[in-house]
Formats: C-alpha cells, sequence, structure tokens
C-alpha cells in the first residue's frame, strides 16, 4: 500500500545545478530542435536558457517550474528517482482548454444545445487525479464515466457531496451493478446505464420496476464505420461493444412497451482510442447523428449525444497521421463535432441535444512525468581506438582480420570509398564470427575483429559527418554507433505501451540543455527482459528514430531524463514484471506563482511488491536470521557478520524496489 508524507514546501534556493561548464556554443534552442518541447508539449513544457527543462502547469506564458530543481529538491528529502511527477494544474487546465474550444465552436456554429465531458476513470484511475478531475471538473459541469464494479463504487463515494455531478455507466454490467445503479437514482445522483447489451437492458427494468424507479438511460451503438490505427477493430460492425440497429429498435420497442421510452436519454459511441487521422472522427459523427435523429423520428427524444473518447495527443508533435501523432487540432476536433451535430439535426428540424465527450487521453496525458537516473552505459566506445596499431599484412593471419586491417589503413590514408569500405568491413566481421563459431579463429584475433570493427566504424562515421546527405548503406551508422543507457526504471511498470503497441512517448534530458548531446543511444530499463528498452524516439525528421541524442556520462555527476505526457493508461496497465513496483509519485501544486509539493505517495517497497505475489516478508525475515545463527553456531560467520547480514535483509525489505542512484553500474 502507497504511504503518504505530509505537505511539503519546496526549498526552491538551495538545489543549484552542479553541472560541469557549458560548452558555449550550444544553447537551450538548439536542444529544442533536437528534443522539440514545443511541438508536442502544447505549451506546457520547454527549454530555458539556463539549459533545464521547465513545466508550465497553466500554459507556456504563466509560471515556469525547473523540472531539474523539483528533482533536486526530492532528492535532498530522500526521494530517489524514478519517480513520477504529476501536475495537477495541468489537469485543470486542460478540462478548461476542452471547455473553451467546444464552447468557441458552438458559439461559431450557432449551436442551440450545449457541451459537457465526462472523465473515463479507466484513463487513470489514481485517487488525486481522479479527485481532482472530479472537483475541478464540477466547477465546469463536467461528470465521470466509469466502465466496471469497482469503477463505479470508487465514483460513487467521491461524488456524495456532489449529487447532481453525473456519471455515465459504460462496460459489461451484472445484475448487482444494475440494482447499484438503479438505487443510486434514489440517492439523488445523475447516474445513467448505458445498455452495451440487450440483457442489460432487460435487468434495468427488472431493478426500475422493482425499486420503484424512473431511470435516465443510455444506449450504445455499434457504429459500422471503420476506425484507424490502433484501435480501429475496437469499432466496427465485429466490435464487441454496443447494440446492432435491430437490437436498438428492439431497444426502443421494449422500452415504449414498458411506458419507459422518455428514460432513454442518451445515445452513445466510442469510436476508438487516439484518433490520429480527423477523417475517421468525422464519419463515425455523421453515421452516429443519422442514428440520432432517425432515432428521434420513432419517437425517442434523446437529450445527449455521447461522442466517446478518442481525441488524441501529438506525442510525436508532427501534426501527421502516423499512430502517436494527430493530424488536427482539439479546435478542428470541437468545430467538427458540433458543426456535424448541428448542421444534421437542423436539417431534420430536430432540437440540438447536449453534446458529451469521453476524451480521457486529451484530459490527462500531459499532466505527469517520469524522471528516471541513467545508471551507467555500454556500448562501442570502450571498443574504438583511433591509435589502434595495425599489423603487418601477414599472409598467414585469417582473411578476414586481413581485410579489417587494410579497411582501417584505407581510412587512414584517407581512401573516399566509404560504402565500399563499409560493406567491406561488415562482411569481414560477419566471416570472422563464422571461423569463430567452427573453432578457426582464437580468441585473441577475435578480440582484434572487435577493435578494428569498431574503429573502421567509427572513422566511417566521421567522415559521414562531412556529408550533406548520407545514403544507404551508411544511413544507418548512427545507430550502430550508438551506446546503451542504463535507465533506472522498469518500462514494464511505468511505460507499459511502449512494450505493448510501441506508443511513442516524447523523452529528453530534463538539465544539460545548454551542453550538446554528443552520443545517440538506446535506453535499456534495469528488468531482466530485452525488451526492457526503449528504441523509438521522437525527432526532428518527423519520424521516429532508432536513437536519441544524448550527453556523456560524467561520473559522480547524476544525468536525468524525462519521459512526458505519461499520464494517460501507462500507471494502472503497468506490471510488477521481475517485481519493480509503483516508482514514487509527487503531486506538485502552483499557488501563487510558486510551486510546491502537496503531497508525495511513497512507491512500493520490497516488502510490499513480495506480498503481492504471496510471500510473507516478515517469515522470510526470520527464516533468514535462523540460517543466519546456525551459521555462527558452525563457526562459519561471526555474530557481528551475521548482524550485519540481517540488518541488510531487513533494510532491503524496507526500501525501494528500484536501484539506488548512487551506485553506478559502470
Ligand atoms: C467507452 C470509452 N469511453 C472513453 C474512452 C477514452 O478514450 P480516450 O482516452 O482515447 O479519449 C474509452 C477508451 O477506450 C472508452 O472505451
Amino acid at each position: 500500500m502507497p504511504k503518504t508524507l505530509p505537505n511539503m514546501k519546496a526549498d526552491q534556493s538551495d538545489t543549484e545545478s552542479k553541472l560541469p561548464v557549458t560548452d558555449s556554443f550550444w544553447t537551450a534552442s538548439d536542444s529544442e530542435q533536437i528534443y522539440r518541447s514545443q511541438a508536442w508539449g502544447q505549451g506546457y513544457f520547454s527549454i530555458h536558457d539556463d539549459g533545464h527543462m521547465y513545466v508550465h502547469p497553466m500554459g507556456i506564458e504563466r509560471v515556469g517550474i525547473d523540472l531539474h530543481q523539483i528533482i533536486e529538491g526530492l532528492s535532498e528529502r530522500g526521494i530517489q528517482t524514478p519517480v513520477l511527477l504529476r501536475f495537477t494544474d495541468i489537469v485543470d487546465h486542460r478540462l478548461q482548454t476542452l471547455k473553451s474550444a467546444f464552447a468557441q465552436a458552438i458559439e461559431e456554429n450557432d449551436y442551440q444545445g450545449g457541451y459537457v465531458a465526462a472523465y473515463p476513470i479507466k484513463v487513470n484511475q489514481q485517487h488525486q487525479v481522479v479527485e481532482e478531475v472530479a472537483r475541478y471538473g464540477h466547477q465546469l459541469g463536467y461528470g465521470l464515466e466509469v466502465g466496471s464494479k469497482p469503477e463505479l463504487l470508487a465514483v460513487m463515494a467521491m461524488t456524495t457531496d456532489t449529487p447532481g455531478q453525473f456519471i455515465i455507466c459504460n462496460g459489461f454490467k451484472d445484475a448487482q451493478y444494475i440494482e447499484a445503479v438503479i438505487l443510486a437514482h434514489k440517492l439523488g445522483r445523475t447516474i445513467i446505464p448505458v445498455v452495451e447489451n440487450i440483457r442489460e437492458l432487460d435487468l434495468i427494468i427488472k431493478f426500475a420496476e422493482k425499486h420503484g424507479v424512473h431511470p435516465r438511460i443510455g444506449v450504445r451503438v455499434k457504429l459500422a464505420s471503420a476506425g484507424s490505427g490502433r484501435w480501429a477493430t475496437s469499432v466496427g460492425i465485429k466490435s464487441k461493444f454496443g447494440l446492432t440497429i435491430t437490437e436498438l429498435l428492439h431497444a426502443v420497442q421494449t422500452l415504449r412497451d414498458h411506458d419507459m421510452l422518455d428514460s432513454l436519454e442518451l445515445l452513445h459511441c466510442h469510436s476508438g482510442s487516439q484518433h490520429q487521422d480527423i477523417s475517421t472522427i468525422k464519419s463515425a459523427i455523421t453515421e452516429l447523428v443519422h442514428v440520432f435523429t432517425q432515432l428521434h423520428e420513432t419517437g425517442a427524444k434523446l437529450k445527449y449525444l455521447d461522442v466517446g473518447g478518442g481525441l488524441g495527443v501529438d506525442y510525436q508533435g508532427s501534426a501527421s497521421d502516423q499512430a502517436s501523432s494527430m493530424n488536427y487540432s482539439l479546435e478542428e476536433y470541437a468545430s467538427d463535432v458540433i458543426y456535424r451535430i448541428g448542421s444534421i439535426c437542423t436539417a431534420k428540424d430536430i432540437d440540438h441535444p447536449t453534446v458529451v465527450t469521453e476524451c480521457g487521453r486529451a484530459m490527462v496525458a500531459y499532466s505527469s512525468v517520469l524522471v528516471f537516473n541513467v545508471l551507467g552505459s555500454t556500448g562501442p566506445s570502450d571498443l574504438i581506438d583511433p591509435d589502434l596499431v595495425v599489423h603487418d599484412d601477414n599472409p598467414s593471419a585469417p582473411q578476414p582480420l586481413r581485410d579489417l586491417r587494410h579497411a582501417l589503413n584505407a581510412l587512414r590514408e584517407g581512401s573516399q570509398n566509404l560504402a565500399e569500405i563499409y560493406h567491406d568491413t561488415t562482411r569481414a566481421r560477419g566471416d570472422a564470427m563464422s571461423l569463430f563459431s567452427l573453432g578457426y579463429l582464437s580468441l585473441e584475433h577475435r578480440a582484434e575483429v572487435e577493435r578494428l570493427f569498431w574503429t573502421v566504424c567509427s572513422l566511417i562515421q566521421s567522415a559521414c559527418l562531412d556529408m550533406e546527405e548520407v545514403h544507404e548503406p551508411l544511413a544507418g551508422i548512427d545507430d550502430l554507433m550508438s551506446e546503451t543507457y542504463f535507465a533506472n526504471f522498469s518500462l514494464f511498470q511505468s511505460l507499459p505501451d511502449t512494450w505493448a503497441i510501441d506508443q511513442l512517448f516524447p523523452i529528453a534530458p530534463i538539465h544539460r540543455l545548454n551542453e550538446e548531446p554528443t552520443k545517440r543511444a538506446v535506453l535499456a530499463d534495469i528488468t531482466c527482459d530485452s525488451d526492457g528498452k526503449i528504441d523509438l524516439f521522437v525527432s526532428d525528421t518527423g519520424h521516429p528514430e532508432h536513437t536519441l541524442n544524448v550527453h556523456e556520462i560524467v561520473d559522480d555527476q547524476p544525468y536525468y531524463f524525462g519521459v512526458f505526457l505519461v499520464g494517460a493508461y501507462q500507471e494502472t496497465l503497468g506490471d510488477l514484471h521481475n517485481l519493480f513496483g509503483d516508482p514514487h509519485a509527487v503531486h506538485i501544486e502552483i499557488e501563487d506563482d510558486e510551486w510546491s509539493i502537496r503531497e508525495v505517495v511513497k512507491g512500493d517497497t520490497i516488502s510490499e511488491v513480495l506480498s503481492y505475489v504471496q510471500f510473507e516478508p516478515d517469515r522470510l525475515a526470520r527464516s533468514l536470521e535462523k540460517e543466519c545463527e546456525r551459521a555462527v553456531k558452525r563457526k562459519a560467520m561471526t555474530v557481528r557478520e551475521s548482524r550485519i547480514l540481517s540488518e541488510f535483509y531487513e533494510s532491503g525489505l524496507n526500501g525501494y524496489t528500484y536501484l539506488n542512484p548512487e551506485d553506478k553500474i559502470s
């Protein structure tokens, strides 16, 4: 269970940067070209002249918070990275921005109905996040959306003081769930169960009659419009959710038979998450509005049109229709939704409904930043030797070795046949590996092959720097020469979508941004899983790249990266792979243009994650103690040694599951 620390006011004066002297020619705007915070950050993030990444929770024109300063301040308080920073003011700003975009669209399109949003809590169910959305959302007339019994129970308890805040209940429902919803009407709640299948409607009618409640009811329709991108199959005629048109007509008739047709207030669809292409949204909404208007003609006078979620987040900052991007703005989305609904309803002479959106990702993605430290690196640089001595061309040496020596000599003599030399080099290395596997290459020769290969490649890479354009086969030389930086976090716990669906998240150092990043690297996490690495990054080309620009690691100087826009879906989807638990989560808020730490939710301890998988930490500690006693008895260990080991074990159990940033791998 997470523990909380009391409120702490951040000390903003004693966290001076202890970084090395910076290169004067490299500026923050050079770093901006590479890391592109303005493209993906929506004004919430910027690279400052002091080389630090800043967060602007209320938009770029308002107060900026130095991320590095926060991390140093937390470190002084014993809160080590990895840490998840949550900016509740960003959540508020997003909710307000959504409201403003729809208000503008309503005005421009002379729309006669209203607009409200429902926050789907599955997107980020952390109590502090839902509480903030519920609190601030209530002021804006927003409600909450739940998709399961546990989510319903959480939201019902959370809205006891705000019974008017509407709750939309999606997802599959059993009798108990539906009876609870019907009874919630009696508590005065504005709660709308959305019928996902016909059986649910029968249960709603049964419990409404049993408890004498005239409920509000919604129906979800299975649209035929095709989706796009990763969630394309969650819509269309094969979608697992919603009623077919035949079932919808049956539902209307059933309600009419029970004299409950006026209970049917809301028509719902969800056309998939992270819409990358506005045209799929347009098609889905057009189809939905036609269903809506025709239902009206059958006598079902619905009041709400719920267009579901799906508003994208431009993680990539490329404003394109690639999977981690979107080719439209929030304003265009709002305008399209309102225009389509308004114009079709007007043409059919039907009152404009209140539009409901359930855009979760776009509400909360920006509000969280994961920060981790780098522990060390590995890569070809240790094997590159500019002064490598090339041995005489002895004809008895293995041919691949002779080829590599020849390649190095050619480059040193100024040969410009880079592509040819590169081909020869990769071929020679392949041949050398085959010889080794057949037992014909000694370890010494293999070591020389390694050094020659990487030295030749590094010379080719340097020569490529002078070229205007680098073509195949040399186009991948930077990736080949990249390093692996070991990062203190678990991909499976903190960025599960990176692993599961190749989701791109913007990543950048949070400091040293006025120093040139001279290397390229992939980021490997600390799980024992080769999938636990990030090798897809936002780039300035508009397409993802396999390596990231990074700074050289300076001994004894922490090096921190931020992974941005991680507020949606990552936390609850994360798992305990290798028993790395939840990282610390720190809530930061702005008051009078100053930031402070509202709450620290401590990450899992080792003892906690062990209990999640049914180990009993106390029992483990006792059994180790007994073993130590036995070792003392047979004089394999002194009493003092046994105490050191037992104390280490106990403090380990109470410690963080991640590595101590002071320890380095290399
Ligand atoms: C019914 C429903 N509403 C809303 C959402 C939220 O979608 P998004 O976060 O993409 O806006 C989802 C997510 O899949 C959903 O299934």
